[in-house]
């Protein structure tokens, strides 16, 4: 007798509500709540962290398969979330030599995702598209993680960002945090911000030139949270002076038209600086990488300079989520 196909996945709400529970689908991170991150997350991520360093590998996700198709480039995404499944067991496909002019219109799409959820546990995506993840989740017969959909959201990203202030700065009620540089096409910082209404008493800085300012609906769903973030166009002393959390951002030219692309990178973190800044203990400066000149590399050796530990708790802030989606399946 034929064994049927299993399905294995049926998507529980309407994605299109933002509704859909996190462990089905990570789509965005209005997904999260505070007992979320906590609860579940951060801890699950702590013990990755010590696991990795005792064991190194586990057999939790053993026999899970994990597939990354993406249509853009990346090095510290695609590459932790490989060997994120693989220390927790299981294994990963790449798929992101794709291209993307033949699968980005609707139907094909739909095709591959059906396609490459017939072969694998979850999928990991990355498109340049904002919502083409959402909708290759309303077809996926396997949970999917958005990777960054366009100039959208990059919701794992954000996650382990915090993840990063949560453990170097022991707390994130009550931060400041400055974001600097592209913040119309930055879908870091679209995900941070959304994601830091869920503390008490954050202050928001917003850094940019007057063009690449955070797109108003960003702002006003901001302030429809309670926060109201200040809009500053230079990155002064006295903003680096009050900061937390300084997060720097490069700038998008590929998602920027010709004219656009001829900005200039206007804003450069030097030692000097730095030493405007909290000590050590008391402000971290962060990047989601890559960096493209906006941090010198002579910070890289401040012990406040934490964007390779950022990179770096980004594993284990990916094995905690690939835990919680897929052992429950
Ligand atoms: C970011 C991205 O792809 O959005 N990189 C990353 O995932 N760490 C930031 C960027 O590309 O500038």
């Amino acid at each position: 007798m034929l064994v049927a196909v299993k399905k294995r996945f049926t998507p529980k709400v309407n994605l299109k509500n933002g509704e859909t529970q996190w462990r089905n689908h990570v789509i965005s991170v209005r997904q999260f709540t505070r007992e979320d991150l906590d609860e579940v997350l951060f801890p699950a991520s702590e013990k990755m962290l010590t696991m990795v360093q005792e064991v190194g590998k586990v057999g939790f996700l053993s026999g899970k398969v994990l597939a990354c198709l993406f249509f853009e480039p990346s090095t510290r995404t695609m590459s932790s979330f490989f060997t994120a499944i693989e220390r927790l067991g299981g294994s990963a496909i790449a798929i992101n030599n794709v291209q993307f002019s033949s699968v980005s219109k609707g139907e094909s799409l739909r095709d591959t995702i059906r396609t490459l959820g017939g072969y694998t546990d979850a999928i990991v995506m990355r498109h340049p598209e904002e919502g083409s993840v959402a909708k290759a989740a309303e077809c996926s017969p396997v949970p999917i993680i958005n990777a960054g959909d366009g100039k959208g959201e990059h919701p794992t990203q954000a996650l382990l960002d915090l993840f990063t202030i949560q453990r170097e700065l022991s707390s994130i009620d009550g931060l400041t945090v400055t974001m600097v540089g592209d913040l119309a096409h930055g879908r870091t910082v679209h995900s941070l911000a959304r994601l830091l209404t869920l503390y008490e008493d954050v202050k928001i800085n917003f850094v940019s030139p007057a063009s690449l300012r955070m797109p108003a609906e960003k702002l006003a769903e901001l302030r429809g949270q309670g926060v109201v973030p200040r809009e500053l166009d230079r990155l002064d002393n006295d903003v680096v002076a009050e900061s937390d959390v300084l997060y720097i951002t490069r700038v998008q030219r590929e998602r920027m038209t010709e004219e656009e692309k001829r900005i200039d990178n206007p804003f450069i973190v030097t030692a000097e600086t730095m030493a405007h800044a909290k000590p050590k203990g008391k402000m971290i400066l962060m990047h989601p990488l890559p960096r493209v000149g906006e941090i010198s590399n002579e910070v890289d050796p401040d012990p406040r300079a934490a964007y390779f530990r950022q990179s770096e708790y980004g594993m284990y802030v990916r094995m905690g989520i690939l835990k919680e989606i897929l052992r429950s399946e």
